[in-house]
């Protein structure tokens, strides 16, 4: 029987094995490449999604997990690369070669909507274990307390 869950906000349904990882369903199945394969162990993030609004592993999830779950990929963050983190990432030139930001802004986009102005120490802790081979850790850290930053001028903005 197929599994149905949402994908950023559209129902879906998938007749993959219900054991099959949700990494290789998003990928060869529904076709959203953004999430991406790095290490397949649960290890260094680069496969990270939302499920009801949780960062999880992709691709240690399986299928008959997230039937009826709400799942997010890097695609549905914004519908137009809007997100204040998007933003930031493009203003700080976070990216070297770009294959494991998809998985950091995911991350990152969970911190943000749980704590807003999140501190420095806050940061790193969340993020600690996405990897970036690249070494981006610096930019990355910098985008998100602009992204804070211009989320909580954005929020003061419409409350003054
Ligand atoms: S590919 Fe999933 S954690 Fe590395
Ligand atoms: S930018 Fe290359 S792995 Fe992170």
């Amino acid at each position: 029987m197929p599994t149905t869950f949402k994908l950023n906000g559209e129902a879906v349904s998938s007749d993959a094995p219900e054991d099959a990882m949700l990494l290789w369903v998003l990928r060869e199945r529904l076709e959203m490449m953004g999430t991406k394969f790095g290490c397949g162990r649960g290890a260094c993030g680069a496969c990270t999604v939302h499920v009801d609004g949780r960062a999880m592993r992709s691709c240690r999830l399986q299928l008959s997990r997230v039937a009826g779950r709400d799942v997010t990929t890097i695609e549905g963050l914004s519908p137009d690369r809007s997100h204040a983190l998007q933003q930031a990432w493009v203003e700080e030139q976070v990216p070297q070669c770009g294959y494991c930001q998809s998985g950091q802004i995911m991350q990152a986009a969970t911190l943000l909507a749980e704590n807003p102005s999140p501190t420095r120490e806050e940061i790193v802790s969340h993020m600690d274990d996405i990897l970036c081979r690249c070494g981006t850790y610096g930019r990355i850290i910098r985008a998100i307390q602009r992204a804070a930053g211009e989320t909580a001028a954005a929020d003061a903005g419409r409350s003054g």
